[in-house]
């Protein structure tokens, strides 16, 4: 170690708690629901029509179910930028990052009309998501706006498959869905502009798997 870089050292390690520190505010933040949309709610003054008990029971699981993939985002885009190597990918996947609070709020804020509430499985995910998404950072910055082209691709299936399953009386649900879609579809062109390789069909058929194993659980608890 040279003399500069001793006496670097201390910055160092004061920067890397102060990073542990706010990630640890942010992932509480997240997980308690005390996060802010920075745009309107898609749902604006659609009016919130009757439901059917079972086809409010259904609308309350496929958004329990997409409140969990936003907590996911939030983890991943976090563990992404701890790791990220150049300032320009960690700056892009904390804009993202923002966006993708939009659709955590609004995704909240419809549960709880529904009178739904969050999954207890949050926690689980929200830290494995974190370390896929360190890990994944960890691998290059290509591969890692790889991932993000690659998931933000399976969202989007997702989301159609979700839309065909809403009550259709559930125009609110629908309209925060629906910006979802086009959100997500930007940030996977945006990922793939940046310069982020296309993922191999056999990773992104384990990505399905995992996701399958959210969507099943998380749609009961
Ligand atoms: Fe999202
Ligand atoms: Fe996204």
């Amino acid at each position: 170690m040279t003399e500069d870089e001793q006496k670097d050292a201390p910055h160092k390690v004061g920067n890397l708690l102060d990073e542990v520190v706010l990630g640890f505010d942010r992932a509480l933040k997240t997980l308690t629901g005390q996060v802010e949309a920075s745009r309107p709610n898609p749902a604006g003054d659609e009016v919130d029509l009757v439901l059917e008990d079972d086809e409010r029971a259904h609308a309350i699981g496929l958004m329990r179910v997409n409140h969990t993939g936003e907590i996911c985002a939030q983890a991943l885009y976090e563990g992404q930028a701890l790791t990220a190597r150049s300032d320009a990918s960690r700056q892009a996947l904390k804009n993202a990052a923002q966006e993708e609070r939009d659709h955590l709020a609004w995704c909240r804020e419809r549960l709880a009309e529904l009178g739904g509430r969050s999954s207890i499985l949050d926690p689980v995910f929200y830290g494995t998501s974190l370390m896929v998404g360190a890990a994944t950072g960890l691998v290059g910055d290509k591969v890692s706006l790889g991932f993000v082209e690659a998931t933000e691709d399976q969202v989007v299936e997702h989301l159609n498959r979700h839309l065909s399953e809403l009550p259709e009386a559930d125009v609110r649900s629908r309209a925060i869905l629906e910006q979802m879609r086009l959100d997500e579809a930007r940030h996977g062109d945006e990922a793939l502009a940046m310069g982020g390789e296309s993922f191999p069909a056999l990773v992104k058929g384990a990505m399905t798997v995992v996701s399958r194993v959210m969507t099943k659980t998380t749609y009961k608890i």
